[in-house]
């Protein structure tokens, strides 16, 4: 509606997610006219800054697609005189009631949607809700507020965090991100499973033996150990990004692809599954490695670390879903910082060929001639299958070979940021993407139990060097579940 206004306000402009991910994902939406015709971006924090300042500070971080730099400069220009700056306390009603007339004066008397982006630390979220819900709602169209985990840090404190956000939102206002959710081969997943005949049969106990998801970053907590070691891994990868990928591919076909009927189906599939035991899980640290010439550091290594602190920076973990579709499939799940590798992937194992007519060329480890099915959701997106295959020539031999959907071979052009499909639906107001306040609670129950373990027993984290694969009890782990982690032919592992 050209007669209306969107006012998108970004909470904690000056932070780190606002400058590497909101503004530059703002920006691309505009240059791909995703955005309203009449819309104005206000960044609000405590610093002092002026409307020039600010969009000094955004310009450093904007980029042009590699495939439409067309215009660019001109469009970025453009962009920025949409953008001004309100500085005030986060937890000052009289600030926003400032804010709230300066989205006035832009929005000229227009309907007005405003939408606000909560890029603040936790502590502060309910501060900033209660102050822009009283006094800078819109008082003729929407309000939504987005806000970024860290959503408590177990059962209890989420609750608690769910019921003081209601006391000001209603539901529908709150889009909770979970920025896996907007991964394209993430996105993807569903419309594998459900728009081709071949995988969806295939997708049980029956054909699947485990299922794998990989998180992996090669480097540290450098810089961010303040907020860290008050979570973990399994706080910071686990109980959301590798748990939604896991309610996706574990759920029961939704009756419709609404935003409602799909988190009812992952609520289900996670409410069936068996909430952690301290035996399903292996802990790590990264201790400080040199390799090279080049030294790395250990965790505890940050000064904001605290030296014997027993944060796991590393995590595998098996899960269990007791439906009739999982009843006994290992779901393995692996996360860690400070590895060999930066890679994030699920990696479907298939059961053995019943009687292999060819079981003789495989020597003696019938695993390695198993299907997998591979999504690599990062770096280098691509979707591939193992199969085994006959070596032209006139003998018989066989070798595993992919059939390989690489994506930056057959979809040349830019994939875009997660962060730009996630704001797109918030303003569309598509909630698929977003995490219902039930799937929360859900997800904490099912980790809650665990962390309070590992926290009360003081459960020391096994050791790894930076860099390395991370520590070897993951491989028991995986052992303990006739599991191997990785590609089993050992090719891309
Ligand atoms: C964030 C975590 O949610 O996801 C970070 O807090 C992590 O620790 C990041 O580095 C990874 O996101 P991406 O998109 O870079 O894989």
């Amino acid at each position: 509606n050209s007669e209306s206004t969107l006012s998108i306000t970004v909470v904690g402009a000056s932070g780190d997610l606002a400058k590497k991910k909101i503004f530059p994902a703002l920006f691309a939406l505009y240059y791909e006219d995703c955005l309203p015709k009449n819309f104005v971006v206000f960044g609000y924090a405590r610093t002092k800054m002026t409307d020039e300042e600010l969009r000094n500070m955004i310009s450093r971080t904007l980029t042009c697609r590699i495939d439409k730099r067309e215009n660019c400069e001109d469009k970025m220009d453009q962009f920025l005189k949409r953008c001004f700056y309100h500085s005030g306390q986060y937890n000052s009603e009289e600030h926003f009631v400032e804010l709230n007339k300066k989205m006035k004066e832009k929005e000229a008397g227009n309907l007005s949607n405003r939408l606000f982006y909560l890029s603040v630390p936790p502590n502060i979220f309910v501060d900033v809700v209660r102050c822009a819900s009283l006094r800078a709602s819109s008082e003729n169209g929407w309000t939504r507020v987005i806000v970024e985990k860290p959503f408590g840090r177990d059962s209890e404190s989420s609750g608690e965090l769910t019921r003081c956000l209601k006391q000001y939102l209603t539901e529908d206002q709150i889009f909770r991100i979970d920025h896996y959710l907007g991964k394209e081969l993430v996105e993807n997943l569903s419309v594998l499973r459900f728009s081709n005949l071949v995988f969806e049969p295939l997708w049980s106990r029956n054909y699947i033996r485990n299922v794998q998801l990989i998180f992996s970053e090669d480097f540290g907590t450098e810089g961010r150990g303040g907020y860290f070691d008050n979570y973990g891994i399994i706080r910071d990868i686990m109980q959301n990004h590798l748990l939604q990928i896991l309610a996706l591919f574990a759920m029961e076909t939704p009756v419709s692809l609404d935003a409602e009927d799909i988190r009812n189906e992952k609520v289900k599939v996670l409410r069936s599954m068996r909430p952690l035991q301290l035996e399903d899980v292996v802990v790590g640290q990264y201790k400080g490695h040199s390799k090279g010439g080049k030294s790395y550091p250990a965790y505890t290594d940050d000064p904001t670390v605290p030296k014997d602190s027993l944060t796991a920076t590393f995590a595998a973990a098996a899960l269990f879903i007791n439906n009739a579709r999982w009843d006994g499939v290992p779901f393995l799940m692996k996360a860690g910082k400070a590895l060999h590798t930066k890679r994030a992937e699920i990696r479907v194992q298939f059961r053995h060929v019943p009687g292999n007519l060819y079981r003789r060329n495989f020597g003696t480890d019938l695993d390695k001639a198993t299907n997998e099915l591979v999504l690599r959701v990062q770096p280098d997106e691509a979707i591939y299958l193992k199969i085994n295959n006959k070596v032209p020539g006139l003998g018989m031999r066989l070798d595993r070979s992919d059939l390989n959907l690489l994506y930056r071979a057959r979809y040349p052009r830019e994939i875009p940021d997660a962060y730009e499909r996630l704001l797109l639906d918030a303003i569309e107001g598509e909630r698929r993407l977003f995490i219902r306040s039930d799937e929360l609670d859900a997800a904490w129950q099912l980790f809650t139990p665990l962390l309070n373990e590992l926290e009360e027993k003081k459960i020391v984290p096994e050791l790894y060097p930076y860099g390395s694969r991370g520590p070897v009890g993951a491989h028991y782990l995986a052992a303990n579940h006739n599991v191997r982690w990785g590609d089993l032919s050992g090719e891309d592992s």
